[in-house]
């Protein structure tokens, strides 16, 4: 070795492999504009599509008139209910096994809803055609308020199942009931409750919010009528999902349609379903003959796209004197809006909100959930969230907390005593899953040493003190939020969409000169998977991340995936890119072997190739094994260096974190202060740091907008009275927090680099910090649940209630 050898350290940093905080590189477009989005498709004759939408939340549809609109210079086509009703297409199956109205069938469900879909020449045109339709409506009495839409005389919503005494879940106990679905043991649970020295019960809702991705939903449809091939450029987060739902619903043979998703400006589980845009826009494109173009204004995506949360969570613990809980009972009312559009995994209608025994041992559980229709926008999507996970770590983190009230006791200290403990893993929760990986009073106690949480109590109780001496109008909030995720949907035994088991997939190929491609079934919307995807084949294989090519969103040339959400491709398809890798690196042994003259089992791995064990100097490199696959490989074997990994995970990963809130609030305006935000994730074995850091920074902003102030909020006649980001709380650098990140590394014990997902983590550890701060602020004052969102005004309100404010 001379100087100019490099070192172990050089060869292992040059790969830019796992744990690398290497620089994103779709940045580089990103940054200077260059990003290929859905609206940058622009292809000759394209037509535009815009839609008439319901003023009303519930009407009957008397009469559509289109003839002032097709007069409309440019206009060319008003598509209805009765045009889709010749191709069939009048109706959609939605992934939660409801049909869902494309275009108003006779009755509108909620406001803004699709009436008519006008084609044109132009956006323009298309925009003051929809403004010439005439719709006379006959309104109905709207139903909003869940909670009464069991009541006997409840207007009936769903006339298309008059009659229908069970659903895709089950049975239906009424015409607004949607299912019902229970796990655990209610008989253990309820004699749990019974004996409990000390109960709880507390009804927290967490409201109805949105995603926010900077593109909205979109879509260009183009049918080559010679080829009969269907083209789609849209915004998908699963784009092979959509392509076998088009084949289906559409009757076009699979191989005919080709779905592309371009560059995506963030999903957060919107762009998972399939909305009444992308159905018009490929029928008007077969009608026509023509691409079509489909893209949602900011009102409309908020508005009328896949609503999140709306869950509303009766609450109890059972629990000892001393603080260890002994059951835990819940039963939740779900406004699933007007079809059940949840974007779940087939076999569970509430996601895993089963997750709701959160990061303690209770001995046992029960939950009921009951879905029902409402006069509201369909969805239920996993807004950053891995399937209601978001909701069900809300529901026992506030609820922890209001039990740590009730004995007197520090919220900390009430976790600590409850954790699962490290030896306790492969924990069976008793709600039905099986926790891989955990050590969760290793992160408590991190995170309480670093903001000093026994000084905080104590700064506290003498700001308490100096409150009733009227000193200061202040009230000061101390948030803890120890959550356990469940995410990497998912195993087949548990999870399929629509009859598809959620595996994942990844094929590398490998050119003559050391580089490659590398493609998934994922596809990224800002969580940097070029990126990431391509450091973990180079410490698998030992080529720098840079020569690795990562190529997502493209059904012809991508392995069918399930996509990118709930936090599920580091999880499915990042085991698939370690076990893609590791066939590659297999069959470079072998060739290894053979240009070495020695046994596959005489070599050893070392960085960035293949060296013979006692004989350092006789090593061939990943590169030059590239060049030999492809001009000198042994005899018999095939030429050529790729491999595909279809990953069927056997379990989901767990990750966990303890987050802490410290915020003051003015009881006189409401005006609240975060003064700081402590998060400590564990992801298990981690990628890149610094993408983990910006996935916290991103969920963190969403988890502070969702609790402090961001709603989807209906009068009481279904109009939206948060459509816009003039009401919709849209946080912008001004307002947003610091945030302090931390970490330790539990990594997954089945998962072959031992990551887990990290994405949804600070959503879904945000939430519950941020509103026990507030709460904990106002516990002082005598309350014990305030509801989301915690705006200035409704601060206000619980202080004046509260009897501090006059
Ligand atoms: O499914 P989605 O991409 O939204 O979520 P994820 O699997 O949590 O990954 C989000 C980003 O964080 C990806 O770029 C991952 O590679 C990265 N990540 C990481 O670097 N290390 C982990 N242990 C988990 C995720």
């Amino acid at each position: 070795m001379n100087d100019l050898t490099p070192t172990r350290e050089q060869r292992t940093a040059a790969l830019e492999g796992m744990g690398c905080k290497r620089k994103r590189v779709e940045d580089i477009r990103f940054t200077q504009g260059k990003g290929n989005y859905v609206d940058d498709v622009k292809l000759p004759g394209m037509l535009h599509g815009d839609f008439v939408r319901s003023p009303h939340a519930h009407a009957r549809v008397k009469k559509i008139d289109d003839t002032e609109a097709l007069k409309v210079p440019g206009v060319l086509a008003v598509i209805t209910a009765e045009t889709l009703k010749t191709v069939n297409l009048a109706w959609m199956p939605t992934l939660a096994g409801d049909v869902q109205m494309v275009l108003a069938d006779g009755k509108v469900l909620f406001q803004n809803q699709e009436v008519a879909f006008v084609v044109a020449t132009d956006r323009y045109a298309a925009d003051d055609g929809v403004n010439k339709v005439v719709v006379e409506y006959e309104p109905l009495p709207p139903l909003i308020d869940p909670f009464k839409a069991m009541d006997k005389d409840a207007p009936v919503l769903r006339e298309d199942l008059a009659g229908k005494t069970s659903g895709a879940h089950g049975p239906r106990k009424h015409h607004n009931h949607i299912f019902e679905w229970t796990v655990g043991d209610k008989e253990l649970t309820d004699a749990a409750f019974k004996k409990a020295e000390v109960t709880i019960k507390e009804m927290i809702s967490y409201h109805r919010t949105h995603p926010s991705p900077l593109e909205t939903c979109q879509c260009v449809c183009s049918f080559d009528k010679i080829k009969g091939e269907l083209t789609i450029w849209g915004t998908f987060q699963a784009p092979h999902v959509i392509r076998t739902v088009v084949s289906l619903i559409a009757k076009l043979p699979e191989q005919k349609i080709h779905v592309i998703s371009p560059d995506i400006g963030g999903g957060f589980g919107n762009k998972v379903g399939a909305y009444p845009g992308y159905i018009c826009a490929a029928v008007a494109s077969i009608v026509t003959g023509k691409p079509v173009k489909w893209v949602e204004d900011r009102i409309e995506n908020l508005t009328a796209t896949s609503f999140a949360r709306d869950y509303h969570m009766t609450t109890e613990i059972a629990s000892t004197r001393e603080g260890k809980v002994t059951g835990l009972r819940v039963h939740v009312l779900a406004d699933h809006g007007a079809f059940d559009a949840c974007a779940d995994p087939s076999k569970w209608p509430a996601g895993f909100f089963n997750i709701v025994t959160g990061s303690y041992d209770f001995p046992t559980a029960h939950l009921a959930v009951d879905g029902i229709y409402t006069n509201k926008a369909p969805g239920g999507v996993a807004y950053r969230c891995s399937f209601r996970v978001t909701e069900a770590a809300y529901c026992i983190e506030r609820a922890m907390d209001i039990l740590a009230q009730k004995l007197g006791m520090d919220p900390a200290e009430l976790r600590l005593r409850n954790f699962i403990k490290p030896e306790q893993f492969p924990y069976h929760s008793a709600l039905g899953w099986e926790y891989d990986s955990g050590d969760y009073a290793t992160a408590m106690k991190k995170a309480m040493e670093t903001v000093k949480y026994a000084e905080l109590r104590k700064e506290q109780a003498a700001l308490r003190e100096a409150f009733k001496r009227g000193e200061t109008r202040e009230i000061m909030g101390v948030g803890v939020s120890f959550f356990t995720e469940i995410v990497g949907a998912g195993p087949s035994k548990n999870c399929d969409i629509l009859g598809i088991a959620m595996f994942d997939s990844c094929e590398i190929r490998m050119h003559p000169t050391g580089t490659g491609i590398a493609r998934m079934g994922t596809k990224s919307q800002g969580q940097g998977h070029e990126t990431t995807w391509a450091q973990i084949i180079a410490t698998e294989i030992g080529i720098p991340a840079d020569n690795i090519m990562v190529e997502e969103g493209n059904t012809d040339t991508a392995p069918y995936g399930l996509g990118t959400y709930g936090s599920r491709s580091t999880p499915v398809a990042g085991a698939a890119i370690a076990m893609a890798a590791r066939k590659i690196k297999a069959k470079a042994q072998m060739i290894a072997a053979y240009k070495l003259e020695v046994h596959e089992d005489d070599l050893e791995w070392d960085i960035d190739g293949f060296r013979v064990k006692g004989l350092p100097e006789k090593f061939m490199s990943m590169k030059d094994l590239c060049w030999a696959a492809y001009n000198s490989v042994p005899p018999g074997m095939e030429p050529g260096l790729e491999a595909v990994s279809y990953y069927d995970p056997p379990n989901m990963t767990y990750p966990f974190g303890a987050y802490i809130c410290v915020m003051d609030i003015d009881v006189d305006t409401g005006v609240y202060k975060v003064r700081r935000f402590y998060a400590l994730d564990d992801c298990g074995t981690r990628i890149n740091p610094m993408i983990i850091e910006g996935q916290v920074h991103g969920g963190l902003t969403e988890a502070f907008a969702i609790a402090m102030g961001q709603e989807i909020r209906y009068d009481a006649d279904g109009n939206v009275v948060t459509g816009s980001f003039m009401d919709f709380f849209m946080p912008t650098a001004v307002e947003t927090p610091h945030w302090e990140t931390d970490f330790t590394v539990t990594p997954s014990p089945h998962h072959p680099i031992g990551a887990k997902g990290v994405g949804e983590s600070p959503n879904v550890g945000g939430v519950p910090a941020f509103s026990n701060a507030v709460n904990d602020a106002f516990s002082f004052l005598g309350s014990t649940h305030i509801q989301m969102p915690h705006d200035f005004w409704r601060n206000w309100k619980a202080a004046k209630e509260l009897g501090a404010v006059a």
